[in-house]
């Protein structure tokens, strides 16, 4: 999924290779893109918009005006092409005519593909596709040069036997090198790629009685994001989850509890497998001493209800380590948030503490984005900007990556010094 998350206009225009188009775009969806296409009138002569529509799932625009479109024809536009571009990571145009070329070299902008061009800026890749003549002409190899002055991407086309029964370059490249270069261009790198990662997410439950129970304000956004993070950066993820307010991610290997000893459990269960954990769960720290099995009844007297303390899971973790084994863990606090989280660093024996205080502008519990303080022995602690939780997650796991390697390299280093 080198793709997942990014938001791609493919541009088709008039060749014989129009009909490759429909196998790269079926490839960019694979690598988890979501994909747009805009087609010139002469691409749908070769293909119908109607394939697009159904594979990308999303309409297909073809002209710029309704009247445009022919009669008995459905409104396959729907879509604003500004507001295309303005999602858009990137704009493949494959095949691309001479034509399309031209004009994008030129700023014109007379129908639908060539004013998302124009629009788009430079962030644009193109597969040529056509007659070798044409390919050599020098006014083409001229707007060729313009293009990539202008700072777009190229994929040359080929050279073999073409539809005209002609030898030469000019073929469409592969579909495969077409989707390289655009991974290349965009995609996420894969620096987790095979690391086993744990993640705990969302909030535990602790039943009072069959009805009742103890609970907090986590959403398990925070633990989603990180999911999604590590998941497109090529992790095998798993994601231990208590309730949450929003969906685990599509394709993850998700286990549901509902209390802290039962994700205590299952973390124990899942954490010799995996290479890091980052505990993104609000784990409750009490429960009933004793849950009733019965519904309690009101009485008109007070109640009081004794509480005992849960396990705590990361520090219990901790004690079963493997040396290569990271540990990350949350630290929500209001008072003294930094030194409270270096205190945890130490009690519970992790790596890192995120340190987060729901008391900072951006960092509500169960908002969308976060304020935090990345805690780490020997090293100040990095307060981050407020940012959306799938940033934070990006940082959290950029950090892992880093320390990752260089726990790789000392260990390297220290098998050398002892030989
Ligand atoms: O001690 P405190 O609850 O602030 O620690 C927070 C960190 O410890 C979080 O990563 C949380 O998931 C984890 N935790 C735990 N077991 C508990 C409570 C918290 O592993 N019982």
């Amino acid at each position: 999924m080198k793709l997942k998350g990014k938001n791609i206009v493919l541009g088709v225009t008039g060749g014989i290779a129009a009909y490759k188009a429909a196998e790269l775009l079926r490839l960019l969806m694979q690598e988890g893109a979501d994909v747009h296409v805009v087609m010139t009138t002469s691409a749908t002569r070769f293909i119908t918009p109607l394939t697009f529509r159904v594979l990308s799932g999303h309409d297909v625009l073809t002209a710029l005006y309704q009247e445009e479109l022919q009669l008995g024809e459905a409104d396959e536009s729907g879509v604003e092409h500004i507001e295309l571009i303005r999602n858009a990571d990137l704009v493949v145009v494959a095949p691309a005519t001479a034509n399309t070329m031209a004009k994008a070299a030129w700023g014109l902008a007379d129908d639908a593909l060539s004013t998302v061009l124009l629009t788009a800026g430079p962030e644009v890749l193109w597969a040529p596709a056509m007659n070798h003549r044409m390919w050599k002409n020098a006014v083409t190899m001229d707007n060729v040069a313009r293009l990539k002055r202008l700072g777009h991407q190229m994929v040359d086309p080929e050279e073999g036997w073409m539809a005209c029964r002609e030898h030469g370059k000019g073929r469409m490249a592969d579909p495969i090198e077409i989707l390289d270069r655009v991974v290349e261009l965009i995609g996420q790198p894969q620096d987790l790629d095979g690391v086993q990662v744990l993640i705990t997410a969302g909030r535990t439950e602790e039943d009072l009685d069959p009805v009742r129970f103890i609970t907090n304000r986590s959403s398990g956004k925070m633990g989603v994001a990180l999911a999604e993070e590590a998941q497109s950066r090529g992790a095998e993820v798993v994601l231990l989850a208590g309730a949450m307010d929003v969906p685990a991610p599509d394709g993850i290997d998700v286990h549901r509890v509902r209390s802290a000893r039962d994700m205590s459990t299952a973390a124990k269960r899942l954490f010799p497998k995996c290479d890091v954990l980052v505990m993104a769960a609000a784990v409750g720290d009490y429960r009933s001493a004793k849950a009733s099995t019965s519904k309690m009844k009101r009485t008109k007297d007070d109640l009081s209800i004794e509480l005992k303390a849960n396990p705590d899971i990361l520090a219990g973790l901790a004690k079963s380590r493997k040396g290569s084994q990271l540990m990350v863990g949350f630290a929500l606090e209001t008072n003294r948030a930094v030194e409270a989280g270096r205190e945890k660093l130490k009690k519970k024996n992790v790596d890192l503490i995120v340190v987060n205080n729901p008391k900072d502008k951006g960092a509500a519990i169960g908002g969308d984005t976060n304020v935090v303080t990345l805690v780490e022995a020997g090293r100040a602690a990095r307060k981050l900007p407020v940012l959306p939780k799938r940033d934070v997650a990006r940082r959290i796991l950029d950090w892992v990556v880093t320390k990752r390697s260089k726990k790789r390299k000392s260990g390297k280093s220290s098998v050398r010094s002892k030989a």
